[in-house]
């Protein structure tokens, strides 16, 4: 294990208190740099363990073809077993020279924020290695992938109306978690809320990850900062995009776009649709208060005995209001969970299924 690498971080956590600086602001890269790299056995820091390179090799079968999950915009991600017997999900940064900067910055952003925010719709961070210039993020593995998989993967059965409702819920919770001052005093806007990142887990529970985009939001009067635009297209805030302002109601517009996706099925870009079809905003913003044209759009794959009118009805509304270009006339994450409870309320009721509401909401 780096030795270095933990003595820095203590000495960090330590000058944190003893001088009141922003524990977020951005560290120079010696910070990291290491002072003794004798392989050393996993150590446990403020809840997060740190591995060795070592490890991370045997929890992966030195990163298997058959262990492997995914892939995404930071390298590779894949399922492995720790020591311990514990089943992960291990994030291997892998990036071209020219990205490694914004990689390491993205590191360490995750680090920080997961290892201090612990909320049941956040994804878990078991710890991190950082053994010479190898990165890996080693996650809680969460049995059911991610959303986008369940709603346009290929052989997956659909999920019903309910757990669509579960998980919009579930996703609401995390984001006004984020939003709310959270654990450490300071809102955090995710930038990057996707349905790529909502993962699942065994029960379909929904956790909020990626978190390397995230930012903090000043205290006091101010409600933006201005910021380089970062995000995944398709879910970018038009407002935010225009203007460089970065303002909590931009994740608020992200959770509009995976509202529709869980509404309709569809993706956040089609690019095999024609040039006009391809946003889903823009193919169905205009009818989402229509009742009529509204059928027209409900995910055909759902089962038709799992959801009623009124609630999708009252669904693709708080859809239409997250995805206003005033991100001033969006609704708050606040406002999004109480009236997804409603909805959640509203549709067992018309299928007869009260009880069943009241576990879930
Ligand atoms: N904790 C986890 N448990 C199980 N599977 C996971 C976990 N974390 C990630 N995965 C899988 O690995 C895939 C790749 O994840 P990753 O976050 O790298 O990329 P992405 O979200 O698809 O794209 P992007 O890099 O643009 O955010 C995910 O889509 C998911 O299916
Ligand atoms: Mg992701």
């Amino acid at each position: 294990m780096p030795f270095g690498l933990v003595s820095a971080w203590n000495k960090r956590r330590r000058s944190k208190s003893e001088d009141h600086t922003d524990p977020w602001i951005y560290k120079p890269a010696e910070f990291w740099q290491l002072e003794d790299q004798t392989p050393q056995p996993t150590k446990r820091l403020h809840g997060s363990s740190v591995f060795i390179l070592k490890e991370m090799e045997e929890a992966t079968g030195s990163f298997s073809e058959e262990n492997l999950l995914g892939k995404g915009g930071f390298g590779k991600v894949y399922r492995g077993t720790l020591r311990s017997g514990e089943v992960v999900a291990i994030k291997k940064m892998e990036l071209p020279a020219i990205k490694l900067a914004q990689g390491e910055h993205e590191f360490r952003v995750e680090v920080d924020i997961l290892s201090r925010l612990h909320h049941p719709n956040l994804v878990s961070l078991i710890g991190y290695c950082a053994d010479g210039k190898h990165r890996f993020l080693v996650y809680k593995y969460m049995h059911n992938g991610n959303l986008q998989d369940h709603l346009n993967g290929i052989g997956e059965r659909k999920m019903d109306w309910p757990v669509r409702l579960k998980v919009a819920l579930g996703a609401a919770r995390g984001l006004h978690y984020l939003h709310s001052s959270s654990d450490i005093g300071i809102p955090i806007v995710h930038r990057d809320f996707k349905s790529t990142n909502i993962l699942l887990d065994a029960n379909f529970e929904a956790k909020i990850s990626d978190f390397g985009l995230a930012k903090l939001m000043p205290e006091g009067q101010e409600t933006h900062v201005t910021a380089r635009v970062l995000g995944t297209f398709g879910y970018f805030d038009p407002e935010y995009t225009s203007t460089g302002k970065l303002t909590l109601q931009s994740d608020v517009y992200a959770f509009g776009v995976v509202l529709l996706e869980l509404l309709t099925g569809r993706r956040a870009i089609d690019l095999n649709q024609g040039p006009n079809d391809q946003n889903l905003v823009l193919q169905v913003r205009n009818i989402l208060n229509d009742r009529k044209k509204l059928r027209k759009v409900i995910d055909p794959d759902m089962a038709r005995n799992s959801y009623t009118i009124q609630s999708i009805v009252m669904f693709a509304n708080l859809a239409s209001r997250c995805v206003r270009a005033d991100s001033s006339e969006r609704p708050s994450m606040a406002e999004c969970v109480k009236e997804l409870q409603l909805i959640i309320y509203t549709n067992s009721k018309g299928l007869g299924m009260v009880m069943h509401s009241l576990r879930m909401i």
